[in-house]
């Protein structure tokens, strides 16, 4: 068998080493480096990661590629348009980063409920006199009203921790359906967004980006929520309107905002680092051994598979 390979990264596990017995020709060759430009025109298979912006013009330059393969579930920085026209297959990792990403959403969740990351920069500056009655209060989360944006399976993963925590876990998604979402010990609604918004303590992202949802929580919808409301970001960045979610946090009308995600990571936008409630992850969302193991045996099966049929041993 001779598919020549190319990735830019080793991954998490032997899969990629696996991959490459079975397919000897396989160049691990940093993205837009000259060895990587050079591998591309022999290419017929890619692999890549979520940070990495395949165009047109790669494709282009890559007459012989039969698959596109993604170290990530998200496949927004993929020119699929460009693939689907070409009958390039595209590979990606659903299923296997489900709850390692629905685990960090409720990391963000429960640090800005009960003020984390102050706490633990007051004990680690020094400055801290021990218990007083009032100090850094949090807020209970049982009774509230979660409102989680994407009925997928993180959305329904995230809706199953914050239902144990007594939370009621409401959904809107992108068909805008109706009817429940049966997220496994329990059903939430779906609710119209505007309406879901307007009743929300908390409110989580979990759709992909697509040109249907970028920008989908822009100025008008932040304004919309109640004051104090909770917004936690483990999708993309692009789905939120940081600017204005950075100046509703200035004016204390968002109670906290917990980001995973920003647009155009890693460059960050500078105000960021200024706001206040703010707790700042970088693009943790699967880092588990786990996560990132399985992420690497389904992408590089999905590979093999596309390059020849049967899946690898
Ligand atoms: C993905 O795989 O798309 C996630 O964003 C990783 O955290």
């Amino acid at each position: 068998m001779s598919a020549r390979i190319l990735a830019t990264s080793p991954l998490v596990g032997d899969h990629l080493a696996r991959l490459g017995g079975r397919f000897p020709e396989l160049a691990v060759q940093p993205f837009r480096s000259p060895a990587w430009q050079d591998f591309l025109g022999e290419a017929e298979a890619l692999v890549v990661l979520l940070s990495e912006r395949l165009t047109e013009q790669d494709l282009a330059a890559a007459p012989k590629l039969r698959a596109v393969g993604t170290y990530s579930v998200g496949v927004d920085h993929l020119p699929l348009a460009a693939c689907a026209a070409r009958g390039i297959q595209v590979v990606h990792t659903p299923g296997v980063l489900t709850d390692a990403t629905a685990d960090l959403a409720l990391a963000l969740l429960m640090a800005l409920a009960r003020r984390v990351a102050e706490g633990e920069a007051l004990v680690r500056s020094g400055q801290w006199r021990g218990w007083a009655p009032d100090q850094l209060l949090g807020r209970g989360l049982a009774g509230r009203r979660c409102a989680i944006l994407g009925s997928g399976p993180i959305g329904r993963a995230f809706a199953r921790r914050v239902w144990a925590l007594g939370m009621v876990a409401e959904f809107w998604d992108r068909e805008d359906r109706g009817g429940a979402v049966d997220f496994g010990p329990a059903c939430g609604p779906r609710v119209p967004l505007e309406a879901l918004l307007a009743a929300a303590d908390v409110v989580s992202l979990h759709c992909p980006l697509t040109a249907d949802t970028r920008g989908l929580l822009d100025r008008a919808r932040l304004e919309s929520l109640r004051p104090g409301t909770l917004l936690l970001n483990t999708a993309r960045g692009g789905i939120l309107d940081e600017a204005a979610a950075i100046e509703l946090l200035h004016r204390g009308h968002l109670g906290g905002v917990g980001l995973d995600v920003y647009d155009g990571e890693p460059r960050l936008d500078p105000r960021w680092l200024q706001a206040p409630r703010a707790v700042l992850l970088p693009h943790l969302g699967s880092a588990t051994v786990e996560a990132r193991n399985a992420m690497a045996a389904r992408l590089c099966d999905g590979l093999a598979g596309a390059l020849s049929g049967p899946v690898l041993p």
